[in-house]
């Protein structure tokens, strides 16, 4: 470990989506701002970052970021999804946070613990240590307003206790929110059962996350015009879009050979589609809607579609598309955005994902499915006009949005626009402006240090 510099400490979600963007901030922190950053993963996340990466993920001048790791009472072989997860957060990783902290106190301390507003058991746990924590949310500022304003929403009526929408339009008193529908709401994901745990966890994570000062986004000043009342408790810090550039922790083996693929496809031709990481299963209905829509659309296709899902792909279909489709588990998706024979990409709306493909001026196709990926979708189609929404995902949907993005005078337009967003995000209000507040942070943190 590098002695003598301030340290830092990430604490992330242990989800694809939510390390990235943590990995980035950390990497800024210390190559902008010469702290030793330390992401902290449960060990299930820590064993597959390694199995991933060959092994290099340790290395602190391959990257510049620490890794550490702490128990998470997991079991080889369970499943873990967000109610293991949240029982390991809950009841294994506090105490085991808290003696990681203390480890420090002998060799200078811990300047700062930024925390996920996702992990958010890790906020007492620095309150605790008396070392100041900054929350932080991997996606847009549109979604930290909704989910903040949840206890605001149960006062009103709007919604009932368990997140469920008691009036038409429970999201418009947020100004310069744009409209969704009441199923849409960011905190009614999995079943009906399961949605009052899910809930009691939003309520938790609001709860808990009342006494941070900070709170830092990856979200830019361009993605919405209405930014009053911001500067009030806590204090925003907007440092999106982080740059995404920087080599990347990733839970899965990346299959390179869809570059090689991609050299041989003619420019702008290809449909890229993925769902990211952490999307529940869109169902074998809809694979098959979407396999036979990329089959009309005529178009070259490279499809990240995980084993599990491909049970609902049509009989022979592989072989019908042999030559024109090609199917990968994980892909390096900048590397794939970054390809010039990409000419669309038919997304979630994930919220990395949606920095990464406009960043690299894709337009998009939009089947959102959970969380925050509503919300993310309306500026994209509604706000930026960057994209066209696939309402159900069916075949003749799919060939025909594929078509207008890709053939259409539509899809020129939608191309000016998405150069232009990408402009913006790059520009004074996105990535300089970030540099600047996050300069804003290092300075409040230095303040807080001195008092
Ligand atoms: C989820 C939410 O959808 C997202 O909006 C929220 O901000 C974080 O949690 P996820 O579903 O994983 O994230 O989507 P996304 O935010 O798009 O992140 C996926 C990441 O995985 C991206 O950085 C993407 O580049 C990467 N990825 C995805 C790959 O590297 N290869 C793949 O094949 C697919």
């Amino acid at each position: 470990m590098v002695e003598g510099r301030p340290r830092i400490v990430f604490v992330p979600y242990p989800a694809q989506g939510h390390i990235t963007p943590m990995f980035h901030l950390a990497h800024a922190m210390h190559h902008q701002h010469g702290f030793q950053s330390i992401l902290v993963n449960p060990n299930f996340i820590h064993n597959r970052l390694i199995a991933s990466s060959s092994g290099a993920t340790n290395d602190p001048d391959n990257h510049g970021v620490i890794y550490a790791n702490i128990p998470d009472g997991l079991h080889d072989g369970e499943s873990i999804d967000f109610f293991a997860i949240s029982h390991a957060m809950e009841n294994h990783m506090p105490c085991h946070l808290e003696c990681l902290l203390k480890s420090f106190e002998t060799v200078g301390g811990v300047s700062c613990v930024v925390v996920d507003l996702l992990a958010s058991w890790a906020v007492g746990v620095a309150e605790r240590c008396r070392i100041p924590v900054a929350g932080f949310w991997p996606a847009m500022l549109g979604t930290y307003r909704l989910i903040s304003g949840v206890p605001d929403m149960i006062c009103r009526g709007l919604i009932d206790k368990n997140g469920t929408p008691i009036q038409e339009g429970a999201t418009s008193f947020i100004k310069g929110q744009p409209k969704l529908n009441p199923e849409e709401l960011p905190w009614l994901i999995g079943s009906p059962s399961s949605r009052r745990s899910r809930f009691a966890f939003w309520l938790r994570t609001i709860d808990r996350c009342k006494s941070l000062g900070w709170l830092i986004l990856n979200s830019f000043h361009g993605e919405e015009i209405n930014t009053e009342n911001l500067l009030s408790s806590p204090r925003i810090f907007r440092i999106g879009p982080l740059p995404t550039h920087s080599p990347t922790p990733t839970l899965w083996c990346e299959d390179g050979i869809c570059i090689e693929w991609l050299d041989k496809q003619s420019p702008s031709s290809v449909v890229y589609v993925s769902f990211g990481s952490w999307v529940d299963p869109i169902g074998d209905d809809k694979v098959a809607e979407l396999a036979l829509g990329l089959e009309a659309s005529e178009k070259p296709f490279l499809w990240v579609l995980s084993t599990a899902w491909r049970s609902g792909l049509p009989e022979g279909y592989l072989d019908r598309v042999k030559g024109r489709g090609m199917l990968v588990s994980w892909a390096p998706q900048r590397e794939v955005l970054e390809h010039g024979a990409v000419g669309c990409y038919l997304m979630h709306c994930g919220w990395n994902s949606t920095i990464e493909a406009v960043e690299r001026g894709k337009r998009l196709l939009c089947y959102p499915v959970a969380g925050d990926q509503f919300v993310n979708c309306t500026y994209i189609v509604d706000v930026w006009k960057v994209g066209v929404r696939l309402g159900k995902l069916e075949r003749g949907e799919v060939e025909e949005g594929v078509k207008r993005l890709m053939d259409g005078c539509c899809g020129g337009e939608m191309m000016r626009r998405v150069l232009a967003l990408k402009e913006l995000m790059m520009g004074r209000h996105g990535r300089l402006g970030a540099d600047a507040e996050l300069n804003a942070f290092v300075d409040a943190l230095a303040n807080w240090t001195l008092d």
